[in-house]
């Protein structure tokens, strides 16, 4: 899970390096136009390499964050089925923490520095796991809708300019379309079940609805780095045209599942073919982003326990990888 908004919170200088002459600078942009992949290896502007290490570090954290929110239903989910399914799916995020930190890692910052960065409140996460997980329904609403938004995200990111970051989202984007759809199938299930389970499958519809909606960043007027990520091919879609295409796939899912979308000003528009939708609060997006939601101190103080705890675990391996290589001496 991830939100390409978030890029644009975190300062990164567009200035051109001290080796960056005109020339160079044309040479990488018409291998980006031609399409060709840019290596790790590769010469590229030093501002191309800050927005990907602040894009692609801020995407591993939300991978990791991510899972504390259905971590939350791993002790409660309501038969071995249904935990054996969340467990797979919260596992799967951590996989795609640590595809992403090495995608990160060959951009020359280290994983430490990239974790010591999150914890001292450098680097950014999703705003979307700022939200608590209230009921069971609302680990359906985040199947269906984070991880829904996540994929159109991510699904443009396969085709990203860098390498070693498109690679990473082929895989990614398979057991993401697997997370939407445990999600969709749990709403479904509640759906279809007593009055009580309507309401719940309703209610977490309602709370999740305008964040993940938010998940796509501001507008494209207020989008600072976009056109450059775009000139760029990191990015291929705006911020809008992506939460569009969200909406657009989405309000048909909730009328299958006879859900209300939260939103009074929602109708198909038949002149452009698309679904019209009101206003999104920014305020409670910019203060969530500031720290202010209902759980970021929460999400913080977990992750720094769970990062300390496990110090032992890479003391242990670092002293094991010392002994192995005396050895090899
Ligand atoms: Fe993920
Ligand atoms: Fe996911």
């Amino acid at each position: 899970m991830y939100t390409q908004g978030l890029d644009q919170k975190t300062k990164t200088s567009d200035k051109p390096g001290p080796l960056e002459g005109p020339e160079q600078l044309a040479e990488f942009q018409a291998r980006v136009d031609a399409e060709e992949k840019i290596e790790a290896k590769d010469w590229m502007p030093e501002a191309y390499r800050r927005t990907l290490v602040r894009q692609i570090s801020q995407h591993a954290h939300s991978e990791i964050i991510g899972m504390q929110p259905e971590g939350n239903w791993l002790t409660r989910a309501p038969s071995l089925k249904r935990k054996a399914i969340l467990l797979a799916k919260v596992q799967d995020e951590a996989g795609h923490g640590l595809y992403l930190y090495s995608a990160g890692e060959t951009l020359g910052v280290s994983r430490d520095q990239m974790v010591a960065d999150l914890l001292a409140g450098r680097a950014k996460y999703s705003s979307i796991f700022n939200y608590p997980t209230l009921t069971w329904a609302d680990i359906g609403a985040i199947g269906w809708l984070v991880d829904g938004a996540a994929i159109m995200n991510q699904i443009p990111l396969c085709r990203c300019s860098y390498g070693p970051y498109a690679r990473a989202m082929v895989r990614i984007c398979k057991e993401e379309s697997f997370h939407q759809r445990q999600g969709f199938e749990i709403m479904l299930e509640l759906s279809k079940g007593t009055d009580a389970q309507k309401e719940m499958a309703q209610d977490a519809f309602n709370r999740w609805w305008w964040p993940s909606l938010m998940m796509f960043g501001p507008g494209d007027k207020d989008s600072k780095h976009s056109a450059q990520s775009m000139a760029w091919k990191i990015k291929r879609f705006s911020n809008d045209e992506l939460r569009q295409k969200f909406v657009d796939v989405t309000v048909p899912q909730a009328q299958f599942l006879g859900l209300r979308v939260p939103d009074d000003d929602l109708h198909y528009n038949d002149e452009t073919g698309h679904y019209d939708f009101g206003e999104i609060d920014w305020q409670e997006f910019l203060d969530v982003l500031a720290g202010n939601g209902p759980c970021n101190r929460q999400r913080m103080a977990q992750r720094t326990r769970a990062h300390e705890d496990g110090q032992w675990v890479r003391d242990a391996a670092r002293a094991y990888a010392a002994r192995q290589r005396a050895k090899a001496a």
